[in-house]
Protein backbone atom coordinates (compact mmCIF):
# COMPACT_ATOMS: atom_id res chain seq x y z
CA UNK A 1 0.00 0.00 0.00
CA UNK A 2 3.11 2.43 0.75
CA UNK A 3 4.57 1.71 -2.04
CA UNK A 4 1.93 2.20 -4.16
CA UNK A 5 1.39 5.46 -2.57
CA UNK A 6 4.94 6.36 -3.23
CA UNK A 7 4.43 5.33 -6.71
CA UNK A 8 1.61 7.10 -7.70
CA UNK A 9 3.38 10.01 -6.31
CA UNK A 10 6.59 9.38 -8.20
CA UNK A 11 4.55 9.13 -11.63
CA UNK A 12 2.48 12.55 -10.32
CA UNK A 13 6.22 14.09 -10.05
CA UNK A 14 7.52 13.36 -13.02
CA UNK A 15 3.90 14.22 -14.76
CA UNK A 16 3.84 17.75 -13.59
CA UNK A 17 7.92 18.29 -14.02
CA UNK A 18 7.31 17.33 -17.57
CA UNK A 19 5.10 20.01 -17.40
CA UNK A 20 4.16 22.11 -20.75
CA UNK A 21 5.98 20.43 -22.63
CA UNK A 22 3.81 17.56 -22.47
CA UNK A 23 0.94 17.88 -24.78
CA UNK A 24 -0.59 14.38 -23.45
CA UNK A 25 -2.40 13.93 -20.23
CA UNK A 26 -2.25 11.39 -17.94
CA UNK A 27 -5.30 8.88 -17.62
CA UNK A 28 -4.83 8.43 -14.07
CA UNK A 29 -5.07 12.13 -13.46
CA UNK A 30 -8.41 12.15 -15.70
CA UNK A 31 -10.20 9.30 -13.92
CA UNK A 32 -9.92 11.89 -10.88
CA UNK A 33 -11.09 14.32 -13.01
CA UNK A 34 -14.11 12.50 -14.34
CA UNK A 35 -15.94 12.22 -10.96
CA UNK A 36 -17.03 15.53 -12.15
CA UNK A 37 -18.76 14.51 -15.49
CA UNK A 38 -20.32 10.88 -13.36
CA UNK A 39 -23.46 13.39 -12.82
CA UNK A 40 -24.25 13.52 -15.93
CA UNK A 41 -21.90 10.62 -17.75
CA UNK A 42 -21.31 6.57 -17.54
CA UNK A 43 -17.93 5.37 -19.03
CA UNK A 44 -18.84 1.83 -18.96
CA UNK A 45 -19.22 -0.65 -22.82
CA UNK A 46 -22.65 -1.43 -23.44
CA UNK A 47 -23.19 1.73 -20.16
CA UNK A 48 -26.76 3.73 -20.21
CA UNK A 49 -27.25 7.44 -21.05
CA UNK A 50 -27.84 9.26 -18.25
CA UNK A 51 -28.31 12.94 -18.61
CA UNK A 52 -25.45 13.38 -22.22
CA UNK A 53 -24.61 10.09 -23.30
CA UNK A 54 -22.54 6.83 -22.71
CA UNK A 55 -18.79 7.59 -23.26
CA UNK A 56 -17.13 4.56 -23.59
CA UNK A 57 -15.46 4.53 -27.13
CA UNK A 58 -16.37 8.41 -27.34
CA UNK A 59 -12.61 8.90 -28.21
CA UNK A 60 -12.17 7.96 -31.97
CA UNK A 61 -15.74 8.27 -32.76
CA UNK A 62 -17.91 10.18 -35.06
CA UNK A 63 -20.11 12.85 -33.54
CA UNK A 64 -23.70 11.97 -33.15
CA UNK A 65 -23.09 8.18 -32.78
CA UNK A 66 -24.31 7.13 -29.84
CA UNK A 67 -27.58 5.75 -30.82
CA UNK A 68 -29.05 5.22 -27.29
CA UNK A 69 -28.87 9.43 -27.08
CA UNK A 70 -31.28 11.78 -28.35
CA UNK A 71 -28.57 15.22 -28.60
CA UNK A 72 -29.92 18.52 -28.64
CA UNK A 73 -31.08 20.28 -31.59
CA UNK A 74 -27.73 22.79 -31.31
CA UNK A 75 -25.10 19.22 -31.50
CA UNK A 76 -27.42 17.55 -34.15
CA UNK A 77 -27.19 21.33 -36.47
CA UNK A 78 -23.54 21.24 -36.07
CA UNK A 79 -22.72 17.51 -36.68
CA UNK A 80 -24.85 17.93 -40.06
CA UNK A 81 -23.39 20.34 -40.80
CA UNK A 82 -19.34 20.02 -40.23
CA UNK A 83 -19.49 16.56 -38.70
CA UNK A 84 -16.33 16.06 -36.81
CA UNK A 85 -14.42 13.28 -34.89
CA UNK A 86 -13.47 13.46 -31.27
CA UNK A 87 -9.52 13.21 -30.85
CA UNK A 88 -7.58 15.62 -28.54
CA UNK A 89 -7.93 18.60 -30.38
CA UNK A 90 -11.92 18.65 -30.52
CA UNK A 91 -12.30 17.70 -27.43
CA UNK A 92 -9.75 20.24 -25.97
CA UNK A 93 -12.09 22.67 -28.17
CA UNK A 94 -15.60 21.44 -26.93
CA UNK A 95 -15.08 20.44 -23.05
CA UNK A 96 -13.57 24.35 -22.67
CA UNK A 97 -16.91 25.56 -23.54
CA UNK A 98 -19.69 23.20 -25.56
CA UNK A 99 -21.82 25.34 -27.03
CA UNK A 100 -19.28 27.76 -28.63
CA UNK A 101 -17.98 24.45 -30.19
CA UNK A 102 -21.11 23.56 -31.64
CA UNK A 103 -21.54 27.05 -32.81
CA UNK A 104 -18.80 27.50 -34.33
CA UNK A 105 -19.49 24.33 -36.22
CA UNK A 106 -23.09 25.40 -37.05
CA UNK A 107 -22.15 28.87 -38.82
CA UNK A 108 -24.69 30.12 -36.15
CA UNK A 109 -25.15 30.60 -32.12
CA UNK A 110 -26.65 27.16 -30.93
CA UNK A 111 -26.85 26.24 -27.23
CA UNK A 112 -25.54 22.55 -25.98
CA UNK A 113 -27.72 20.68 -24.09
CA UNK A 114 -24.27 19.96 -21.83
CA UNK A 115 -24.08 23.04 -19.39
CA UNK A 116 -20.88 22.37 -18.07
CA UNK A 117 -17.65 24.26 -18.89
CA UNK A 118 -13.98 22.52 -18.01
CA UNK A 119 -11.63 25.61 -18.18
CA UNK A 120 -8.44 24.29 -16.86
CA UNK A 121 -5.99 23.07 -19.54
CA UNK A 122 -4.22 20.00 -17.79
CA UNK A 123 -7.92 18.88 -16.09
CA UNK A 124 -9.08 18.73 -20.32
CA UNK A 125 -5.83 16.91 -20.94
CA UNK A 126 -5.73 14.65 -18.50
CA UNK A 127 -9.33 13.38 -18.87
CA UNK A 128 -8.92 13.73 -22.42
CA UNK A 129 -6.21 10.86 -21.69
CA UNK A 130 -8.89 9.02 -19.76
CA UNK A 131 -11.64 8.88 -22.13
CA UNK A 132 -8.88 7.68 -24.87
CA UNK A 133 -7.80 4.50 -22.94
CA UNK A 134 -12.38 3.92 -22.13
CA UNK A 135 -12.66 2.38 -26.04
C1 LIG B 1 -24.48 18.66 -16.36
C2 LIG B 1 -24.33 17.43 -17.10
C3 LIG B 1 -23.00 17.17 -17.77
C4 LIG B 1 -21.75 17.18 -17.21
C5 LIG B 1 -21.35 17.48 -15.78
C6 LIG B 1 -20.84 16.78 -18.27
N1 LIG B 1 -21.53 16.55 -19.43
FE1 LIG B 1 -20.75 15.93 -21.21
N2 LIG B 1 -22.59 15.99 -22.06
C7 LIG B 1 -23.77 16.31 -21.40
C8 LIG B 1 -24.85 16.31 -22.34
C9 LIG B 1 -26.31 16.61 -22.01
C10 LIG B 1 -24.30 16.00 -23.61
C11 LIG B 1 -25.03 15.96 -24.95
C12 LIG B 1 -24.84 17.33 -25.58
C13 LIG B 1 -25.91 17.73 -26.58
O1 LIG B 1 -26.70 16.90 -27.05
O2 LIG B 1 -25.93 18.95 -26.90
C14 LIG B 1 -22.87 15.79 -23.38
C15 LIG B 1 -21.96 15.43 -24.38
C16 LIG B 1 -20.64 15.13 -24.16
C17 LIG B 1 -19.72 14.63 -25.16
C18 LIG B 1 -20.08 14.30 -26.61
C19 LIG B 1 -20.44 12.82 -26.67
C20 LIG B 1 -20.95 12.34 -28.01
O3 LIG B 1 -21.54 11.23 -28.07
O4 LIG B 1 -20.77 13.03 -29.01
C21 LIG B 1 -18.52 14.46 -24.56
C22 LIG B 1 -17.25 13.93 -25.20
C23 LIG B 1 -18.68 14.86 -23.18
N3 LIG B 1 -19.98 15.26 -22.98
C24 LIG B 1 -17.67 14.82 -22.24
C25 LIG B 1 -17.81 15.26 -20.92
C26 LIG B 1 -16.73 15.25 -19.96
C27 LIG B 1 -15.32 14.70 -20.24
C28 LIG B 1 -17.22 15.79 -18.81
C29 LIG B 1 -16.48 16.06 -17.52
C30 LIG B 1 -15.24 16.84 -17.63
C31 LIG B 1 -18.61 16.11 -19.05
N4 LIG B 1 -18.93 15.78 -20.34
C32 LIG B 1 -19.47 16.65 -18.10
C33 LIG B 1 -23.90 16.61 -20.06
C34 LIG B 1 -22.85 16.77 -19.17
Amino acid sequence: MKLKTLAVAATAAVAMSAGSAMAAGSADAGKKVFKRCMACHTIKEGGAPKIGPNLYGAFGSKCGSSDKFSYGGGYKAACDKAGWTWNEDTLMTYLKAPSKFLSDKAGKQVRSKMTFKLPGKKDRQNVIAYLKSKK
